[in-house]
């Protein structure tokens, strides 16, 4: 039986164009296409994880609307298991994307039905909880539900995995403890720690101040740079693998969700956030979230 993961967290539709640039404020631009593609940082880490060897049950909500069948469904393909994903009386997320020439993003999410995860829909799936070796949360649903699992994660002995995306403020003190694997990016490890993130040096100290805190073990992502390992002990650096970058959207969600599964099979840190890295990487190579993740096949075949 392969090992369990549990995604607590966001399912949204992505509302994809793409244009030559980001536009500026109060500007129109033309863009080149458009596209509706399943997404939310917590449907694609529990895709990520399912294409790349683990067994795989998402706790969220979506709308009782046709997004929200499209959301379920999209991952009901994929072999996970949803009994834990909700129909609620809303809209389901969205998110408003917007990636340029240069394959970068910017990104808009209106949450709507991620927003009903409450902590006591939480308690009333606890038996879904109870079934993982790890569970990972990010940040796109109540933030009082994120404390919740992750102090619920904590007290079952699980490995819990926080991915803080996207961040808007600091954590409250009291969730650090329950961390096992803190995975911000720059921007993230730069909110979190209060110190500016722009190169390896300033990584490392973003994360030795978030293991000060009580983070048990921090990967800072760095995008085309790789990223920066603490285990408390000691720093380590992985660079990514190279490849043509054709659109990062979920690239980060990737990463976390090939991370999970690895490190739930049985790999030691460093190869699971080696093969994080690949699949990551091959993502990249890709458009859309959910559509551009690897399987596991691919991983295995890459060669950089
Ligand atoms: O990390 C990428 C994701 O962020 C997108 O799929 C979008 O839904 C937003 O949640």
């Amino acid at each position: 039986m392969p090992a369990k993961v549990v995604v607590i967290g966001s399912l949204n539709m992505d509302l994809v164009t793409r244009a030559p640039r980001l536009p500026r404020g109060g500007e129109t631009l033309i863009g080149k296409s458009f596209a509706t593609i399943p997404g939310g940082k917590g449907a694609n880490q529990a895709v990520a994880a399912a294409r790349l060897g683990a067994q795989v049950s998402m706790v969220g909500c979506v709308g009782n609307d046709a997004y929200g069948e499209q959301l379920r469904g999209a991952l009901l393909v994929e072999g996970i298991d949803c009994q834990a994903v909700r129909v609620v009386e809303d809209s389901s997320g969205v998110a408003l994307i917007v990636v340029d020439d240069n394959s970068q993003n910017a990104i808009v999410i209106v949450a709507g039905a991620n927003g009903a995860l409450t902590a006591e829909v939480l308690d009333s799936v606890d038996a879904v909880l109870q079934s993982a070796d790890v569970i990972i949360c990010q940040l796109e649903v109540p933030d009082a539900t994120v404390g919740h699992a992750l102090k619920r994660g904590r007290e079952l002995g699980k490995i819990v995995i926080l991915n803080p995306a996207p961040a808007s403020h600091a954590l409250p003190a009291d969730w650090y403890a329950c961390v096992d694997y803190l995975i911000p990016n720059e921007s993230e490890a730069a909110v979190l720690s209060g110190l500016a993130v722009d190169s390896l040096e300033t990584a490392e100290a973003a994360a030795a101040h978030l293991i000060a805190a009580g983070a048990g073990k921090v990967i800072v992502t760095l995008g085309a740079q790789g990223l920066m390992f603490a285990n408390g002990a000691s720093f380590e650096h992985f660079p990514a693998p190279r490849v043509k970058a054709v659109d990062t959207t979920a690239a980060g969600d990737t990463f976390v969700g090939g991370f999970a599964a690895a490190l739930a099979s049985g790999k030691s840190e460093v190869d699971a956030i080696r093969f994080g890295q690949v699949a990551a990487a091959l993502s990249v190579t890709r458009s859309g979230a959910q559509p551009s993740i690897p399987t596991l096949l691919e991983v295995q075949a890459f060669k950089s």
